[in-house]
This record gives structure tokens, sequence and C-alpha cells, in this order.
């Protein structure tokens, strides 16, 4: 142990939640409907499976992409040599002209202020190294994606400091909890360096409002910080009233050129919105040029390969190809989502109304034993080991309240889904059943004690009324 350095050795990796845990029960009993159909079905992976055919069928009818061709003659050595960190200027095009569309191309984007980076998760621990120092702290809003514990912390050193969001307003932000968070880590003697949020927001699955991002931009221009929107989720919002990126309220012209210009952050990815964890394709919007310098350098530490590059910047400049995508994905994680929700409200489960994202947050307290976070966990086995199904505790995303779970409903076919949500059903209604009998129990208890309580009366009026004769 002694030959190894202090972060090898040290615990702080942040995988030892009970997020991290559950897909490890998974990859023991895994489902597979021909051969293990008792086993766990994962609805604990934020992954959007819904379009692959999309994907598919456009590198059918597009070999040069693959095959290392342009204009059929072959630029493997092109792409095999040397690559600077500076990424391709085709495919950086090609991705800022993407997350335009999604976007509705209500803002547009230079890329000259984007920094490629391996995924959403390298693009946020970039900024962190970017923007604080070790032992300096960000404010996340409640809950949040349990890797961040891990992302913003684990190498950098940096301290995440919880804004407490709650049920009573649908876990919306508020001024008082982001002041209430300033104040905490100013009590824990913590320079606060900024905000980070999702938008939308994994595991709530909603969109932050207007309202929410000026009062965030309020935050950090009276405070004199940074914000990081970490936009991942922005092309899976389903419902057109929807999602408002922080660069579009930031081109209003009381923010353009203020001080706040150049400490807005945006993280995007193509993990998602894609459906394309395995390509590790993320990056960083910066109108700070000092950061762009700086992330694009470190970007060294996690270049995205170039065929990689190369592939999806002829996919991703197919108008027609990405204009067809983005519409149909939405519409299918809008089925999904509304399959999810009949089978939950079927079981009698409810959940936060969402408008995004893979997941929804679902609330399962009236299944607690107790208002706590022991009944949590107690719950959270219950489910993952005899109903079979990995979702992820609310505790594990920071969440206040005990009883609410992220259920994942992207990663699966409908067939496995529908079973998902029999399993959950049958289990929702034993314990309404049993929590049935022992009311029943308790009520006859009642009564009966209640009749030997009359019968006791009784006695004692007869006897009294006996005595008195
Ligand atoms: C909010 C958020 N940020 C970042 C990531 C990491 O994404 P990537 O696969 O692009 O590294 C995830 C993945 O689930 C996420 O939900």
């Amino acid at each position: 142990m002694k030959l190894l350095s202090r972060k090898a050795s040290c615990n702080s990796h942040g995988q030892d939640s009970s997020y991290f845990a559950g897909w490890e029960e998974y990859e023991k009993n895994p489902y597979d409907e021909v051969k293990n159909p008792q086993g766990i079905i994962q609805m604990g992976l934020a992954e959007n499976q819904l379009s692959f055919d999309l994907h598919e069928s456009w590198l059918a009818q597009n070999p040069d992409a693959t095959g290392f061709k342009r204009n059929e003659e072959s630029i493997f050595r092109e792409l095999a040599l040397f690559q600077d960190y500076h990424g391709l200027p085709a495919f950086k095009n090609a991705l800022v002209e993407f997350m335009a569309e999604i976007r509705g191309n209500k803002v547009s984007f230079n890329s000259n202020n984007l920094i490629l980076t391996a995924g959403a998760t390298s693009a946020n621990e970039t900024l962190m190294f970017c923007l604080a120092n070790p032992g300096e702290a960000f404010l996340l809003p409640t809950p949040y994606y349990p890797g961040f514990d891990r992302d913003l912390k684990w190498r950098t050193g940096v301290e995440i400091v919880p804004i407490q969001c709650t049920s009573s307003n649908g876990f919306r932000i508020t001024e008082s909890a982001l002041e209430e968070a300033y104040q905490q880590a100013q009590n824990r003697n913590l320079e606060v360096k900024g905000v980070l949020v999702t938008n939308p927001s994994n595991p709530l699955g909603i969109s932050l409002s207007r309202h929410e991002l000026n009062l965030l931009l309020s935050f950090i221009a009276a405070k004199g910080i940074h914000l990081i929107s970490d936009e991942i989720y922005s092309g899976t919002v389903f419902n057109s009233k929807g999602f408002v990126s922080i660069m579009e309220v930031l081109m209003n012209k009381k923010y353009v050129n203020s001080p706040v210009w150049d400490r807005v952050h945006m993280v995007y990815s193509l993990s998602k919105d894609l459906g394309l964890p395995g390509f590790r394709v993320g990056a960083i919007y910066s109108n700070d040029k000092m950061v762009v310098d700086a992330a694009t350098k470190m970007s060294s530490f996690g270049l995205v390969s170039s065929q990689t590059q190369y592939l999806l910047s002829a996919m991703l400049s197919d108008k027609k190809f990405t204009k067809n995508y983005v519409i149909e994905n939405r519409k299918r994680l809008k089925q999904r989502h509304a399959m999810l929700i009949r089978g939950l409200k079927n079981a009698g489960i409810p959940c936060l109304e969402s408008n995004a994202g893979l997941f929804c947050w679902v609330d399962m307290g009236h299944l607690l034993s107790s208002k706590t976070f022991e009944a949590e966990m107690e719950l959270w086995k219950k489910i993952v080991y005899q109903v079979g199904l990995n979702i992820s505790p609310g505790s594990s995303c920071h969440c206040v309240e005990p009883g609410w779970f992220r259920m994942c409903f992207a990663n699966m076919s409908e067939q496995t889904l529908d079973l998902a949500m029999q399993r959950i059903k049958s289990f929702a209604d034993s314990i309404s059943d049993s929590n049935n009998i022992s009311r029943n129990q308790q009520h006859s208890n009642k009564n009966s004690r209640r009749k030997s309580f009359s019968k006791w009366i009784f006695r004692l009026s007869f006897h009294d009324r006996e005595t008195e004769r």
C-alpha cells in the first residue's frame, strides 16, 4: 500500500454507493428473456437504445464513413497519424451545428469556443481543474447524478456542497436554497467557485425554467462565481414546452459582455442524445478564452479518437439524418416515458411530472416501513433481490427525502419494460395486501380489545349492579 500514491490508495472515488452497487448486482444476475428470465432487469442505467436502427441504416448507406474513405479514396493513413489536441475542424463544426439544432437554432455556437473531451465525464472534471483549486467548492442542487461525486471531486480535490431542493415545490431551485448552500460552504470554510446544474436534470427528468436560469445568473453575478450547465440531456426533451439552454438566456442583452458572460460554461456529450456513450464524445463550451486555452491543453489527457471524429463528422453533417433523428428519437422517448408512467400508475406509484431524460423520478414513500433512509435501503434491497429490478435509490443522488428512486426506461425493449412493470405491480400489491392484513388484524385486535373492554365494563357494571342490589 505504501508504494502507492494517496490518490490510488484512498477510498474517495465515490463509487462505493448503492448506485454503483446496483450495477454490480445486475452484472451477477442479468435478466435475459431466454437464458435468465428470473434475472435482474437493469433500470439503473441511463442509456438510450431506442434509435439504433436509425444509426444503422445511415451507416449502411454511407460506407465511406466507416471504411475510412473520402470520395472512395482511403484516408486511413491521415486518420492513423498524429492528431493535435484541437480536434478535427470538420467535426467541431458539425457538432456545434448539431448543438444549435437541438436548441431549435435559437442559439448559435462558435467552434473556436468548443473543446472536445472524452465524454461529459472528462468535460466536467476538466472544468473543475480550470475553475477551482483543491479544497474549493461547487454548489450542486440535489438530487444530483451520483457520478459527480467521482467526476468533480476525486482527482481534483474539489468539494461539493448541496443546494437542498425538496418535493414541496417539485425540487425546483430557489433563491433561499442557493443562499443557504453558500452559507453552509462558508460555515465549512470552503471558498465557493461556482454552481453546477444539469439541465434537463438527471435524475429528475425536468428542465430548468427561465425563472430558475435567471435566478442562477443573478446569483453568480452577485457572488462573483462561475456557472456550469451540464446539458447532456438537451436532445432528450420529449415535451414541446420545454428546454431553455443557459446559452440562450445568456444571449439576452443584459448579459452579453457583462461580467457573467465569461463565467458561464456549458457541457455537452453525444452519450445520451445520440445514444453513443461508448464512443466517448463530449465537449466544453465557454466564452472565456483562458478557459478555452487551458481546457484545450488539458484535453490531451482524454482526446476523442480521429476515426470517431471522422465518422461522426460525416453523420452529423448530414442534415437530413440529424433532423429526422432528433424528431424520431424524441417521439420514441415520449412513448416509452408514457409506458413507464402508465405501468407505475397501475401499481399505485406516483412520479414527478417530467419532460425529458431517459428516466423518471419515482415516489415510493408509501412503500417504506418508516420515513427513514434505512427504510429506503431496506426497500431498495427488496426491489433488487426479490422483485429483480435494479433502480437507483434517491439517497445515492443525495436526495434529502427518503422514498424517491430513479427508474430508467430507454435501455431495454418494450417487452422487458412491460415485465418490469408487472413485477413492480405485484410487489406493490403484495405490500398493500400485507398492510391491509395487518391493518385488519390491528382493527380486529382493536375490536376484540374493545369487545373485551366492553365485556369488562359490562361485567363491572353488572357486578356493580349486583352488589348494589
Ligand atoms: C448529468 C450527467 N453528466 C455527465 C454524465 C457522463 O456522461 P459521459 O458518458 O458523456 O461521460 C452523465 C452520465 O450519465 C450524466 O447523467
